[in-house]
């Protein structure tokens, strides 16, 4: 399974209950409100293999529902339609076969309405079941909920790549909302103040999950790791200085970067982070003018790990970040609250603290996704949930703006492989001491 302590649930009483109650229908209502603007063209479509529609999105997560939950806890559930499974089946082979990824975009039926029905289905019997459902099966709706949370953001993701294919620019959200939300972010400033050196624990520290509140599997067993003499950055690279690469060749010179990274550049012509065009950049509000103190965002690994060799600087590594995170809100900052154009903002010329640790951009990190010493996958369809992608994928961590407001945690590992950039992605730099 792929939580080990669920706070909401295993607590049985009544306030606990309500709360996991309270917390599926919000999430559930949450996932709605995001695609409150799409037709159902915009949310059939599929831009490239790595997203998916966001009517796929709105299925899958309610397949997860009816499937872990219902099917398998409910006694006498019937699923609402039995060939729904082999489409929004995502990756779990012990569910059995499923439809190609690639090919989501061509699912034009169910419809986008027959996919909400489908939901207010599953969302029905999810909350008449759950006052009698076992422990097991109420950790399973904990474990949805913070599934359905991580597709929340990949639907946003998604959605951006797709409007961005249209030479139309069109908006998900027209800019004024863009307006109401940076009026939202205590920090947001038009400048991103001077990046400082913050030095960073030293000696043994205690890294990955311990507590009560739910974790997934790959953040646990906790473990000792030794760190030696190093600094974190107090802020994410910004827009600015990343145009400073890019004015010095950084994109043209191989000697920045490593022999996969270089062959990426090469082979698809990167010469900018992902969405940049002439000084502007397509959001969720269409195309805008670049902010030089926001931070950057979309790109990959390997743009990050040469900004950093051309910075004089490295990637911090997941231990030395997470030892830096500990002691902050995991809640703080600039993360997704409502249904909305998120965008990155400036973290403001603030004390000398780290900023923007916590949402924002996820930050890549040069840790590779490995298992933890003593890592010990779930049995079961939902043991397939982390372990099995721990094969060429790096590590990032803080969350980012689209990431929905309590999710994340200071040992949250999120993971992508070295050259995708169409998440919220960022970077802050570390040196050794
Ligand atoms: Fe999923």
């Amino acid at each position: 399974m792929a939580s080990q302590n669920d706070a909401l649930p295993l607590t049985t009483g009544t306030d606990a209950m309500m709360a996991l109650t309270s917390r599926f229908a919000a999430t559930r209502r949450l996932s709605l409100d995001l695609v409150g603007t799409l037709s159902d063209a915009d949310a059939s479509a599929q831009s490239m293999p790595d997203a998916s529609p966001a009517k796929w999105h709105l299925a899958h997560t309610t397949w997860f529902f009816e499937t872990f939950v219902l099917r398998d806890h409910l006694p006498g559930y019937r699923l609402f339609d039995a060939r729904y499974p082999y489409l929004f089946n995502s990756y779990y082979e012990a569910e059995g076969p499923r439809h190609a990824r690639p090919q989501r975009g061509l699912l034009t039926r169910p419809s986008l309405d027959e996919i909400c029905v489908w939901r207010a289905h599953v969302d029905a019997a999810v909350q008449s079941a759950l006052p009698a459902l076992p422990l097991a099966a109420q950790r399973l709706v904990t474990l949805g909920i913070h599934h359905e949370q991580q597709h929340q953001e990949l639907l946003l993701t998604d959605v951006k790549h797709l409007f961005a294919q249209n030479p139309l620019g069109p908006a998900v959200w027209e800019k004024d909302a863009i307006a109401n939300e940076v009026a939202q972010i205590s920090a947001a400033s038009a400048d991103a103040g001077p990046m400082r050196w913050i030095k960073g624990a030293e000696g043994v520290v205690q890294i990955g999950h311990a507590g009560e509140v739910f974790a997934f599997d790959c953040e646990l067993p906790q473990f000792s790791a030794l760190l030696t003499p190093h600094a974190l950055a107090s802020r994410p690279v910004s827009n600015g200085e990343w145009q400073q690469f890019i004015d010095d060749g950084g994109y043209h010179t191989p000697s920045l970067w490593l022999s996969d990274g270089w062959a990426w550049v090469q082979g698809e012509d990167i010469d900018a982070p992902a969405y940049w065009d002439g000084g502007r950049q397509f959001t969720l509000s269409g195309w805008q003018d670049i902010d030089p103190a926001a931070p950057v965002t979309h790109i990959s690994f390997y743009e990050a790990d040469a900004f950093a060799t051309w910075a004089g600087a490295r990637l911090p590594t997941e231990i030395e970040w997470e030892a830096a995170a500990a002691a902050l809100d995991p809640a703080s900052g600039q993360q997704l609250d409502a249904a909305g154009p998120v965008h990155p903002v400036a973290a403001g010329d603030g004390d000398t603290d780290l900023q923007q640790m916590f949402g924002s951009v996820w930050e890549w990190t040069g840790s590779a996704y490995r298992p933890y010493p003593g890592f010990r996958a779930a049995p079961g369809a939902v043991g397939e949930y982390n372990g099995k992608f721990m094969s060429g994928q790096f590590v990032l961590r803080g969350g980012s703006c689209a990431t929905p407001r309590g999710h994340c945690r200071a040992s949250y590992r999120n993971f992508f492989y070295p050259h995708q950039r169409w998440q919220f992605t960022g970077v802050r730099l570390a040196k050794d001491l």
